[in-house]
């Protein structure tokens, strides 16, 4: 029913998983004795972080923040706003940030300097999707599970208008959904 409303597939359920493993090996191999803090942006992180704390063999914890920057659209406010914060101290501890996403790189370099800012001891970001044409702060992602062009895209956490998150892969929507 989904897939009425996608274009293209843009990467794949088994690209997605190949991914994760990839990613899951690295981290194991680079946090091992770390006990690293894993903390998701919400929602977008939620398949993604899921399947990707699976395939680290270590021990860790796990957060979650809730912050907003796209209010919904096809295109990005710019503002960045903490709706529910981490709860967990962070000082001294290395920390992973999990995102679906990162394009204008807004929102995890302002959440970086607040990690930071708190004391965290190292703070880098693993994200499933890298869109380097959008980016207008100076920010490169240590892991990368691809990297995809400038288009909007949903699935796997990525949604338009809150919806198409729970698609099992991420594609491009028909421009008939989004162009009203
Ligand atoms: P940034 O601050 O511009 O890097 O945007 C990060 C957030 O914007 C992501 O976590 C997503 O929630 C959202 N976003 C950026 N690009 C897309 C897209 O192509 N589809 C859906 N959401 C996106």
């Amino acid at each position: 029913m989904l897939e009425r409303d996608i274009e293209k597939v843009l990467v794949s359920a088994e690209e997605i998983k190949e991914i994760e493993i990839r990613l899951g090996k690295v981290l194991t191999a680079d946090y091992k004795d770390k006990f690293p803090l894993v903390i998701g942006l919400l929602k977008g992180c939620v398949p993604f972080m899921g399947e990707l704390i699976t395939k680290m063999d270590i021990q860790m914890q796990v957060g979650f923040m809730d912050v907003s920057s796209y209010h919904g659209g096809i295109a990005s406010s710019g503002d960045v706003k903490i709706e529910k914060d981490l709860g967990i101290a962070v000082g001294g501890r290395h920390i992973i940030i999990a995102e679906d996403i990162v394009d204008t790189g807004k929102t995890i370099s302002v959440i970086m300097d607040l990690l930071m800012y708190r004391g965290a001891a190292s703070v880098e970001v693993v994200t499933l999707l890298d869109k380097p044409a959008g980016r207008v702060v100076d920010l490169h992602p240590k892991y990368i599970g691809t990297t995809i062009p400038k288009e909007f895209v949903v699935g796997y956490g990525l949604d338009y208008e809150e919806k198409y998150r729970n698609l099992p892969y991420v594609g491009v929507l028909k421009p008939e959904i989004y162009i009203k």
